[in-house]
């Protein structure tokens, strides 16, 4: 690729990784906590949406993959780039608008989220996509004290995930199993992937229904559970 080339093109990201850009405010500085390849700053520079990303890893390899990538796209002098574990390097000083944490675990991020106080930084937003568990992440984030401000569906790979964008306000909020499990704000929003979303979870949990009742278990509450989604799907 000559100058030319890679000053015109950018990486190309699927719907998961484009949900979590769409959150991002124009001019605001990021954090991509567990960056691995880089695309999603470099994505965000190369667009103009923002003048500056920090990307970190908890592993040289990756981390070496997103500065190989940053130089390729010739955006190398607008990131800097932080072998860390979780948000670690935040507290030395770094300051940034935006943290995104994505393609890891709900357990994970909770855990990256629980071990620093810089998210709940007056300003600071949290953009998070878990592959697993957004039930447990949700619920982590509204009796912690953080708000949901929206929440956005994409489909990856023919799963559907649901990014979210959130920030500290310190008011910790019960919400029913139904939100935590489909998000209030994609109940809300309906976009074209709800449904799939939400049939998605009420067979699963039809299934563990059925679990329960042929293990002799009871499955009482569950069913209460399963009736508050089968309402809403
Ligand atoms: C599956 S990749 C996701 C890459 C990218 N964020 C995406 O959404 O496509 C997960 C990355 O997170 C990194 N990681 C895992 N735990 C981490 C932690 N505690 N702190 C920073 N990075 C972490 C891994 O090394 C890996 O590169």
């Amino acid at each position: 690729m000559d100058d030319m080339e890679r000053k015109l093109t950018k990486p190309k990201l699927d719907d998961r990784m484009m949900s979590a850009a769409s959150f991002v405010n124009r001019g605001d500085v990021v954090a991509d906590v567990g960056t691995d390849h880089g695309y999603l700053p470099i994505y965000l520079i190369l667009s103009g949406i923002i003048p500056f990303a920090v990307a970190s890893d908890i592993r040289e390899g990756p981390l070496g993959r997103a500065r190989k990538n940053a130089r390729k796209y010739g955006v190398d002098q607008k990131m800097k780039f932080e072998l860390s574990d979780g948000l670690a390097f935040l507290e030395d000083g770094c300051p940034v608008d935006d943290i995104i944490i994505c393609g890891m675990g709900g357990e994970t991020i909770i855990s990256i989220i629980e071990a620093s106080d810089y998210p709940k930084k007056n300003g600071v937003r949290l953009i998070l996509q878990p592959m697993t568990k957004a039930f447990e992440l949700r619920e982590y984030l509204y009796s912690g004290g953080f708000e949901i401000m929206d929440e956005m569906l994409s489909e990856s790979g023919g799963k559907i995930y649901s990014c979210m964008l959130t920030r500290y306000t310190g008011k910790s909020r019960s919400v029913s199993f139904a939100a935590k499990m489909l998000g209030e704000k994609n109940i809300e929003n309906r976009s074209n992937l709800f449904e799939r979303y939400a049939l998605s979870i009420r067979d699963r949990i039809r299934k563990q229904v059925r679990g329960m009742e042929k293990g002799g278990g009871s499955s009482a509450e569950l069913k209460e559970r399963l009736k508050e989604i089968e309402e809403i799907t």
